[in-house]
């Protein structure tokens, strides 16, 4: 148990590499941070127009939270697991890099999910494509997933994990807190749209 706070900053230290506004800085995009949402995620830096580029982004992203996780859970077993996935998720959404403006959750989200219970990243990945089949907005099908997740978990019997993401769902939806502003005055922008 002396090894959670380690796994936690593991886990945060993972999770603060800004993956997208690395891999755009290498490319010399325009600064992802004044171009549509302002965020860092695979989401907007699709709207460089560079998908291979928003590709690596939601890989890496979701990367680095299953290899918190991995190896916090390799080196002291699930409790620490779990915390280094909480530390993971916390250091992507608010990286002290960036003056703790960071992304908004949803590749990690998804990475933590497999290295913790991979058919729970199955479910959330199938949710996302479903709602983003229907309604071309990547937000809302993020809202979708992450709302249904932990219900699915505490389906399953996983309590504690059920638990976990249910606090990382409140936090997700933290994070969209302006994407939801747009989505209720239908001001989202959709999929391949320009913001
Ligand atoms: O993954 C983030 C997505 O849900 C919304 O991103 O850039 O449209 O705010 P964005």
């Amino acid at each position: 148990e002396a090894f959670l706070p380690v796994a936690f900053v593991i886990g945060y230290l993972l999770g603060s590499i800004p993956f997208g506004l690395v891999l755009t800085k290498l490319a010399g995009t325009q600064d992802i941070r004044s171009i549509g949402s302002g965020s860092i995620g695979a989401t907007n830096v699709l709207r460089t127009g560079r998908k291979s580029l928003a590709a690596g982004t939601l890989l890496l992203d979701a990367l680095k939270g299953t290899v918190a996780v991995v190896i916090a859970g390799y080196i002291a077993g699930p409790n620490a697991a779990m915390v280094a996935g909480l530390g993971a998720f916390l250091g992507h959404l608010f990286p002290v890099w960036l003056k703790f403006k960071g992304g908004k959750g949803v590749a990690v989200y998804i990475g933590i999910l497999l290295g913790l219970f991979w058919p729970g990243a199955i479910v959330f990945c199938l949710l996302w494509l479903a709602t983003a089949f229907t309604t071309r907005y990547s937000s809302l099908s993020a809202l979708v997933a992450a709302f249904i997740t932990p219900i699915f978990l505490w389906w399953f019997g996983h309590l504690a994990l059920a638990s976990l993401f249910a606090a990382l769902t409140l936090l997700l939806f933290y994070a969209h807190r302006e994407n939801i502003k747009r989505l209720q005055s239908g001001k989202e922008s959709r999929i391949g749209e320009k913001a």
